[in-house]
């Protein structure tokens, strides 16, 4: 089975092979022969964009604590790789716009994943901050945006941005079809465990394109790649890229 280039998403970057939702892993990716990678999108204490999974900076970084609790000085000073490998050493916290800066020169598009928050406010400032640095990315870079949190996306389309934008499902309510329907998304992120011929040629029916995550055996998709897959978001896409 081949897979394009455009067809394979760098789940935090290649995170299997460098520290997830770093610069490095990002790069890795390209080297990998990836065009997209995802990552995750959180706010700093001072409302910068930063990119981290978690809500707390525990598990992949030198500090503790919230994310929201460390200022973007601060997690520009943070070490974010070491808990990897020590060849990571010092590796920041990327900002959304140092990421931006990095894909337009060597030429990566990105989805970006809005994490949930708290409250309405918190999601307002969230998605208020991301859409001022994507107004401001150097041309070339293109982005998709997804989340966990559906008002997320009905937010992002009220701020009026030409992105495409995607729902992240890692169940499926028996109203998927009008929840799905009602952000706007033109598409739809499938938890792998959720993917079934049925479920993918509903979709498809319903206009929307189905991209996986988080998929680290080609095996896996073999009988769902015929039926109608955009993409996979993998950990490793030198599996899929064969490079
Ligand atoms: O965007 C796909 C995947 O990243 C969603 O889950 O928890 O890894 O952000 P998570
Ligand atoms: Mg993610």
């Amino acid at each position: 089975m081949k897979f394009l280039p455009h067809q394979v998403i760098a789940h935090r970057g290649a995170s299997a092979h460098a520290p997830e939702n770093t610069l490095a892993a990002f790069r890795r990716a390209r080297e990998l022969g990836a065009h997209w990678v995802e990552l995750d999108v959180s706010l700093s204490a001072d409302d910068v964009p930063v990119i981290v999974h978690d809500d707390t900076l525990d598990r992949t970084t030198s500090l503790a604590g919230p994310v929201r609790s460390a200022t973007a000085a601060q997690l520009a000073a943070a070490d974010a790789g070491s808990w990897f490998h020590p060849d990571f050493a010092g590796e920041p916290v990327p900002t959304l716009a140092a990421a931006f800066a990095l894909f337009a020169k060597i030429g990566l598009s990105v989805n970006v994943e809005i994490k949930p928050v708290a409250t309405a406010a918190e999601r307002m400032a969230l998605c208020e901050a991301v859409r001022a640095a994507l107004d401001m990315r150097p041309s070339g870079v293109d982005v998709v945006i997804s989340s966990f949190d559906p008002e997320a996306l009905v937010l992002m389309r009220a701020l009026s941005g030409p992105e495409p934008l995607a729902l992240l499902l890692d169940n499926l309510p028996q109203n998927w079809p009008a929840l799905v329907e009602r952000t706007g998304a033109s598409a739809v992120h499938l938890d792998m465990a959720l993917l079934i011929a049925d479920v993918l040629a509903q979709m498809n029916a319903a206009g929307l394109k189905v991209r996986v995550w988080t998929c680290n055996d080609p095996a896996r998709l073999v009988p769902f790649w015929p039926l109608g897959l955009d993409a996979v978001i993998t950990d490793d896409p030198s599996l899929f890229l064969g490079l």
